[in-house]
Formats: C-alpha cells, sequence, structure tokens
C-alpha cells in the first residue's frame, strides 16, 4: 500500500516535529488538534523549525514554502477520509489515547493503518480500543524527531500481516532507518536509555557528583552527544518518568523504580526545556541552572605535585607534562610539595595510596578515560580525607594540562564508568533474555539516541573482560543487585569473543 497522505493528531513538540518529517518527504498531512489554540501553538513549533533551516542554509524559502504548502491545520477529523495513515502522538494517557483511537476508528477508512507514537504505553492495549486491531501499529520517532534516523516500528500479537512491512518502508521514505521490534515496555531505545537517565538522576541526588560533571562524563568522557540531565530535559521529566513507571511496573527491578527527584521535579511542573526548567534552568540567569551548584571556585595551579603512580605510561606522561608546564614534579612523598597527585586506575581506590603517602588530606586521584570514549577527559577523585584545597587544586593542575575536568567519589568506576558501565550490562542483559539483538540495540541506539558507538561497539572497544572486571567490583563495592555482570558477559569475557563476531545464538 503506498502511503500519500496522513493524519498526524496532537501537534506538541514531538507532533510538529513529525509532521514536518512527513511533509518534507512529499507527503500530504492533515495535522489536527483538539481546539484553535493547540493548532496555533503547534504550526508555531513546525513553522519556527523550518525556518531555522532556512536561516541555517539547510532550506531554501520556496523549499520552505512548498513542505508548509504540503500541511493542512485542522482543529477536528472531518478530513481524516483521505488520509492513508493517521498517528497519535497526544500526551501518554492511556484513556485519552484509546479515545482517539475510538474516533480514528469512525473518520478512517477501514483500509487505513492507525499508528501510536507512544513512548512507553502498550501499543496491544492501545489497539484494543480500536474495532480493528490488526491496523494499529506503533510507529516511535526519537526526539527532535526532524534529526534522529530512527522509527521503532511496534508489531503486536494481533497486528495484520504486512502492516509493519508497509510502516517499515514509510519510515525509509522518509529517510529515517526503522527497526521493527515486538511490543515489550520500552521497546528497545527506551527500555535502555530510560534506566540509564534515572541512574543519572540518583548520582545526582545522592550528591555522587553535580549535575554538569554527570553530563560532561558522557560528552567528553564517552562521546555521547549529550549529557543524561541535559537529554532528560529535552525528552521532558514528566514523559520519563512516565516510561521509568511502565518499565519498572512491568519488570519490577529496582533499577527501573523512579529516582524520587525525578518524580520531585515533576510533580513540580519543572518537565525540562518545554517548561523553561527542568534539571537545569533555559533562558533565565545561568546562575540558577544546577541544584547541586558548580565545582565551586577556581583554584591556583600548584608549583610543586608529589605524583605517586604505577611506573607506567600514563605517570611517565604526566610527569613530562607537568615538567613542561613548569611545575616541579617529586616522586618522593616526604619531599615538601603543594599537591600530592595518584595517577590512579578506575577499579582500585586511591585511599590507600594516599594514605601510605602519608599526607592524605593533600592528595587526590587522577583518571585519563581516554579509553573509552572521545578522550581527553581527567576525573578528579576525591577520598574521604582529601581537602577542598587539594580537589580544587588538583581541578586547576588538570586544567592546566589541556584536561577537561570532572570530580568524582573514590568509589568503583569513579564518575564516567559508573555512570556507563551499569548501562552497558543492561544492554547484555537484553540481548541475554532475547529482547533484541546486539546489532538492533546498536542500530537503536546510534540512530535513536546519536550515540557514535553502540553499546556492544563500546563494550567490544574495552573488552568483555575489562567490562567483566569492571562490573564485578562495583558490584562488590555497591552490593546493587543490578551491578552484578550478566552470564553472557562473562561468557564472552572468557571465550574472549567480540559481540560483532559473536556468532548468533539459535532461537
Ligand atoms: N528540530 C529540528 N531540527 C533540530 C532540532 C529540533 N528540535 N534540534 C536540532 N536540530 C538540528 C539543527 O538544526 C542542526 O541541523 P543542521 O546540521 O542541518 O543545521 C542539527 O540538528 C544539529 O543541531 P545543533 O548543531 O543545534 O546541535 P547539536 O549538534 O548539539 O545536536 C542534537 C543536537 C541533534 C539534539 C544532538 O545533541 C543529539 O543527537 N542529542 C541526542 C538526542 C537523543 O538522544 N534523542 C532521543 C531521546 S529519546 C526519545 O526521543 C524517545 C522518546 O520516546 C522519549
Amino acid at each position: 500500500m503506498e502511503i500519500a497522505k496522513v493524519a498526524v493528531v496532537g501537534l506538541g513538540t514531538m507532533g510538529a516535529g513529525i509532521a514536518e518529517v512527513f511533509a518534507r518527504a512529499g507527503i500530504g498531512v492533515v495535522a489536527i488538534e483538539a481546539d484553535v489554540a493547540a493548532l496555533n501553538r503547534g504550526i508555531g513549533l513546525l513553522d519556527a523549525s523550518l525556518s531555522r533551516a532556512v536561516s541555517r542554509g539547510r532550506l531554501t524559502a520556496a523549499e520552505q514554502a512548498e513542505i508548509r504548502g504540503r500541511v493542512r491545520p485542522a482543529a477536528d477529523f472531518g478530513e481524516l477520509a483521505a488520509a492513508d495513515l493517521a498517528i497519535e502522538v497526544v500526551p501518554e494517557r492511556m484513556e485519552v489515547k484509546r479515545q482517539i483511537f475510538a474516533e480514528l476508528d469512525r473518520a478512517c477508512r477501514p483500509d487505513a493503518i492507525l499508528a501510536t507514537n507512544t513512548s512507553s504505553l502498550s501499543v496491544t492495549a492501545i489497539a484494543a480500543a480500536s474495532e480493528h486491531p490488526g491496523r494499529v501499529i506503533g510507529m516511535h520517532f526519537f526526539n527532535p524527531a526532524p534529526v534522529m534516523r530512527l522509527v521503532e516500528v511496534v508489531s503486536t500479537v494481533v497486528s495484520g500481516d504486512g502492516v509493519a512491512d508497509t510502516v517499515s518502508a514509510l519510515a525509509r521514505r522518509l529517510g529515517k532507518t526503522p527497526v521493527q521490534v515486538s511490543d515489550r515496555a520500552g521497546f528497545i531505545a527506551n527500555a535502555l536509555l530510560l534506566p540509564y537517565l534515572n541512574h543519572a538522576v540518583h548520582l545526582l541526588e545522592t550528591s555522587y557528583a553535580t549535575g554538569p560533571d554527570i553530563d560532561l562524563a558522557a560528552t567528553a568522557g564517552v562521546g555521547l552527544p549529550m549529557g543524561p540531565l541535559a537529554l532528560l530535559d529535552l525528552i521532558g521529566l514528566d514523559t520519563a518518568l512516565s516510561i521509568m513507571e511502565v518499565l519498572h511496573g512491568e519488570f519490577g527491578l529496582p533499577r527501573y523504580a523512579p529516582a524520587p527527584l525525578l518524580r520531585r521535579l515533576a510533580d513540580a511542573g519543572r518537565t525540562g526545556r518545554k517548561a523553561g526548567r527542568g534539571i537545569y534552568q533555559y533562558g533565565g540567569s545561568p546562575g540558577g541552572a544546577d541544584p547541586h551548584g558548580g565545582n565551586g571556585p577556581d583554584a591556583a595551579t600548584p608549583d610543586s605535585v608529589t605524583l605517586i603512580g604505577a611506573g607506567d605510561d600514563l605517570e611517565e606522561d604526566l610527569a613530562s607534562a607537568m615538567a613542561a608546564a613548569g611545575i616541579t614534579v617529586t616522586a618522593n612523598a616526604a619531599d615538601p610539595s603543594d599537591l600530592v597527585l595518584v595517577a590512579a586506575d578506575a577499579w582500585r581506590p586511591v585511599l590507600p595510596a594516599s594514605l601510605a603517602a602519608g599526607r592524605p588530606q593533600d592528595t587526590v586521584g587522577l583518571h585519563l578515560t581516554g579509553k573509552l570514549g572521545a578522550g581527553r577527559l581527567a576525573e578528579i577523585v576525591q577520598t574521604g580525607v582529601s581537602s577542598a584545597a587539594a580537589v580544587a587544586a588538583g581541578t586547576a593542575l588538570a586544567g592546566k594540562l589541556g584536561f577537561t575536568t570532572v570530580r568524582a567519589p573514590d568509589r568503583p568506576g569513579f564518575l564516567v564508568a559508573a555512570l556507563l558501565y551499569p548501562h552497558l550490562a543492561d544492554a547484555v542483559r537484553m540481548v541475554q533474555d532475547g529482547y533484541a539483538t546486539a546489532a538492533d540495540i546498536d542500530t537503536a541506539m546510534t540512530l535513536g539516541c546519536g550515540y557514535p558507538k553502540g553499546p556492544f561497539e563500546l563494550i567490544d572497544a574495552a573488552g568483555a573482560a575489562a567490562v567483566l572486571a569492571g562490573l564485578a567490583a562495583m558490584h562488590e563495592g555497591y552490593g546493587y543487585p543490578e551491578f552484578a555482570p550478566p552470564p553472557l558477559l562473562a561468557e564472552h569475557a572468557a571465550a574472549g569473543i567480540t559481540f560483532g563476531a559473536a556468532p548468533r545464538p539459535a532461537r
């Protein structure tokens, strides 16, 4: 079936973006909202996005007019008989969705496909509101819809033959890559992404690290396009909360319990960018950006440093970089110096070396996260006895050496791995449990969330054995069951195989 005309019901951020995607692909769109004020707001979002593309030189004014001419705003369901596909993009409330599907049933032709962009609700339960559930399917776009290239095409047990293939072909015409999935909570991308975002909120609310540092760990440390807290503000904290509630309800794992701070912010209406304030503040004074503050006042770079390391390349490189920056470097803990620096390993605590050096209050760790991603990020590791002055001096020193810095407590994984490794373990468990293939998960995360490498490419780059050892250290250190290394990872480590190269188990 050729889709020539579509209806988009609901013109919030996602609906307006989806209408734009269809119109850009040459498909006529009826854009529907409940009332004229909401319709005008939605069309305003679409116009702003097209105008921005013109101002960036991505569209000509003539193309903009042509695209806009394909979109017909409507405040009722009157024109639906012409639509080959209708997609619902309204808030995540089951009773609202079911009402809309009952209306779509009445207004659309019997052969039209009815799609939902739901991010968390059961497509099967939505389909049950239709008299013809076989034509109901999930067509899940990612925010911002005009940019992100993934579409999850979600079939239910009652989906009719060929519906998923028709919608996948349509997604390709839109310039997107479809991944066909079954109707499980969170599908692929949200089931993996949201627990990671929730974990980041947990790190923030337990004061493990500051908000900006958590985001920098993901961007500068792993190379992700956005930090998890900034991404939550983009997605909307209310949307994120409802996805976490659905995941928690379906799977019951403690890791899926929504972080209390996520719930509080959503309850307070601090839902993210769309509200002007979420975890960060938008368009206001920069001072209000992070409820947990920044890194404190800048300190002077120390003139002299005692460097304690393992006698490896890292220690040598640091010593020569400091010498080149005019800093006196000593290796003897008894020599006087402004700062004692331990060249740290993410899986060995800094404290024993710091105590052995005899000046634990003057000591911090420095850990470089180069192996995992983009690279030049230094974690300044603060032990339970490091003074604030030592932490500030260590931060200033790493800045002078050209590193971006974050601060982390002296706990297994410090900050980057503490954030990333449980996410990698979740990805392995999804494959282990037959939820999705490693290839589909990597496609979902690269095209849906802009990861430069999928979770399995990251594991293969670091080595399954290294990720396994890290998770084991986190599991031992924290005792949380979700940090337990999945058996499938242990098997890959033992066999010395990568996920990319691993033969698919027969199912
Ligand atoms: N609408 C349309 N276009 C947009 C846009 C928007 N809201 N935001 C950015 N863009 C375009 C820009 O115009 C620019 O286009 P150009 O290269 O043709 O000029 C391009 O995207 C890059 O934008 P910027 O240069 O302004 O900014 P960045 O390079 O920092 O990229 C980003 C912005 C694309 C949002 C990038 O940070 C990213 O990929 N972030 C990850 C987003 C993500 O993970 N999304 C998935 C969330 S989960 C989800 O949506 C599922 C749901 O169910 C919860």
